[in-house]
This record gives C-alpha cells, sequence and structure tokens, in this order.
C-alpha cells in the first residue's frame, strides 16, 4: 500500500443537470486530477432526496456522461456507480452498529437538510455512514472536499478509529484536502446553486445559452458610463473562463465606458463556447452512444467491486461475522 500514489476518491450526487458551479467547484479538480482517482455516482445517496426512478436513472446516467465528455479518460480513473458495489450498503450496517447518536445528530448537513424541508428519512440521517463506508471500503487515502463536506470526513476518521479500536486495525484513516473555494454567482448574483433556480447548465448551449447569459441580472448604468467590473455578475463569471490579458482587457473596457453589459455578455458567450465546444461535441456523441457510457461504468465497477469485497471480508473477519 505505502508505495503506490495515494488513492483520491469522491463521490458525486446525481441530483440534477450539473452547472458552473459544479464546474468550478469539484468537477474541473476532478478531472485535473484524475490518475489513480475512484469517482462514483453516489446513487445510493441520491435515494435521500430522489424517489423519481426515472430521474435518478437519468441523473446518474447524465453525469457519468459530463465526466467522460469533460475529459475524464476511464482506463486512468475509476469511474462507477455506487450502487455497482452493493458491497457498499452492507458495511453500512457495520459501522452502524459503532458509530454513536451523538455523532450522527451533531451531523449539520442533516440539520440543514431537514430546515429546508427535505423529508427526514432515517436514511437522510444514516447518510454519513454510507459515507464513511464508501471512504473506507476504497482504503482510499485522500478526500477532495468542500467546505461543506469536512464534518463527514471527520465522522468517517471517527468510525475508522471506533471500529479499529474495538477489532483491531481494519480501515487506513483517510485524510481530506480542501480545495480552494471559486465563487461562481448565478444569474441572480447569489451563489450558483440548483435550489435557487439560477444555474448555468455545463451543457447549455447556442441560443438557450445566450438567452440565459442575457438573463444574467445587472445593475443600470447607462451603456456610456464607466462601470466597475468588480461589482458585476457577468464580469465574476468572465474572469473564470478568461486569461490574465483577457482579464485586464474586459477591465479597460469596463473603465472606459461606452460598453454595455450586453457586450459584455456576448464575449463571455464566446468564452464559454471555447473553453466548452469540444466537450460538447463528445457529449453529444455519447448520448447517441450510450453503451459507451456504460461500458466506462462497468469497467469502473470491474476495478472497484474486488477492493471493495477485500475490504469487506476483513471487516466481516475482524467483528465476528
Ligand atoms: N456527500 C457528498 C456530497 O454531497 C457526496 C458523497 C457521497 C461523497 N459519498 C462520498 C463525497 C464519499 C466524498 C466521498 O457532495
Amino acid at each position: 500500500m505505502g508505495q503506490q500514489a495515494p488513492r483520491y476518491l469522491s463521490g458525486i450526487q446525481p441530483s440534477g443537470q450539473l452547472h458552473l458551479g459544479n464546474y468550478f467547484g469539484a468537477i474541473r479538480q476532478h478531472i485535473i486530477n484524475q490518475d489513480n482517482a475512484f469517482y462514483f455516482l453516489a446513487n445510493y445517496h441520491a435515494l435521500t432526496t430522489v424517489h423519481d426512478p426515472a430521474a435518478l436513472r437519468q441523473h446518474t446516467f447524465e453525469a457519468a456522461t459530463t465526466y467522460l465528455a469533460l475529459g475524464l479518460d476511464p482506463e486512468r480513473a475509476t469511474l462507477f456507480r455506487q450502487s455497482d458495489v452493493p458491497e457498499v450498503a452492507e458495511l453500512t450496517w457495520l459501522l452502524s452498529t459503532v458509530a454513536g447518536m451523538g455523532l450522527l445528530e451533531r451531523a449539520v448537513s442533516f440539520k440543514e437538510k431537514k430546515d429546508k424541508g427535505i423529508n427526514a428519512s432515517v436514511g437522510l440521517f444514516t447518510y454519513p455512514i454510507l459515507m464513511a463506508a464508501d471512504i473506507l471500503i476504497y482504503d482510499s487515502d485522500v478526500v477532495p472536499v468542500g467546505s461543506d463536506q469536512v464534518q463527514h470526513l471527520e465522522m468517517t476518521r471517527d468510525m475508522a478509529q471506533g471500529f479499529n479500536a474495538l477489532y483491531g486495525e481494519t480501515f487506513k484513516l483517510p485524510t481530506y484536502e480542501l480545495g480552494t473555494p471559486v465563487p461562481v454567482p448565478g444569474i441572480d448574483g447569489q451563489k450558483m446553486s440548483k435550489s435557487y433556480g439560477n444555474t448555468i447548465p455545463i451543457f447549455l448551449r447556442g441560443k438557450d445559452l445566450k438567452k440565459r447569459l442575457l438573463a444574467i441580472e445587472t445593475d443600470s448604468t447607462p451603456l456610456e458610463d464607466p462601470k466597475n467590473p468588480d461589482a458585476c455578475n457577468v464580469f465574476a463569471l468572465y474572469r473564470l473562463f478568461a486569461t490574465p490579458d483577457q482579464q485586464l482587457d474586459m477591465r479597460a473596457k469596463y473603465a472606459a465606458g461606452h460598453y454595455g453589459y450586453g457586450h459584455a455578455k456576448l464575449a463571455l458567450l464566446d468564452l464559454i463556447t471555447a473553453h466548452f465546444s469540444n466537450a460538447w461535441d463528445r457529449y453529444d456523441h455519447l448520448l447517441t452512444h450510450p453503451s459507451q457510457v456504460e461500458d466506462a461504468l462497468q469497467l469502473g465497477a470491474s476495478r472497484a467491486r474486488p477492493i471493495a469485497r477485500a475490504t469487506l471480508d476483513r471487516a466481516r473477519t475482524a467483528c465476528g461475522l
């Protein structure tokens, strides 16, 4: 184990169309760090909020297609559906017998989801145990996370230590890597999020994309006046795609006046189009060749499953099954 490159692992909840917030917040980094990485579509987790079978299947498939279209190479990374390795559900049970109620009751994400009005099933409450099983079953070294998931990682370490203390060294203790937060505003200027209905989906393009970009909220500074790029949602999105020179150039246009937000939106449209046009083409290709997506997922599952089986067997033996 010690000689190999560290194993990165992350789960992606397939709960809807992936957007620029997901892209800059996680997906882009996942693709860059794909060598030796394990990425899975967390469809067991999604069941805590999605109860429409066709939608769940569709979202899971689209999330996989998104990763492949954006450059995930199924030979370099192991991409799979969580539910294709059902061993993780059995490990969840074993961990649930050592996880303290108090630990779960302190979970911030459960409280937040409940406050948002999500119907609190037992599964929503035990979500962190399934997540711990995800991480521990693949002997993961590093889990790249956003700040909202740090508590889950601490709980994972807690469960692993609790199990190891009772039954002897069984699980590797994972660490996490906190990504630098990239602020991505939605079209209304709030954080881009599906629940605010303000997203720009990665695979929106052409006329639909243009329409969406033209709907970005801006202030009413007259066309001829100078404008402040640092107070502008269009510029905040533009800079995510622009080179430093392009950013300086755009800043100069804002400062000079006679440059409208409509112009800036069209410049943004050009940059987004240039950035994603290859991915859009690959996405279209994969949508019409779904067996290529399925093959990639099967390849991933065939690599992930033996590792999961071995860890589960270790845990079963350790606790007396
Ligand atoms: N809870 C994570 C999220 O909402 C998704 C997830 C499930 C996950 N299992 C995981 C992330 C294991 C990292 C590791 O984003």
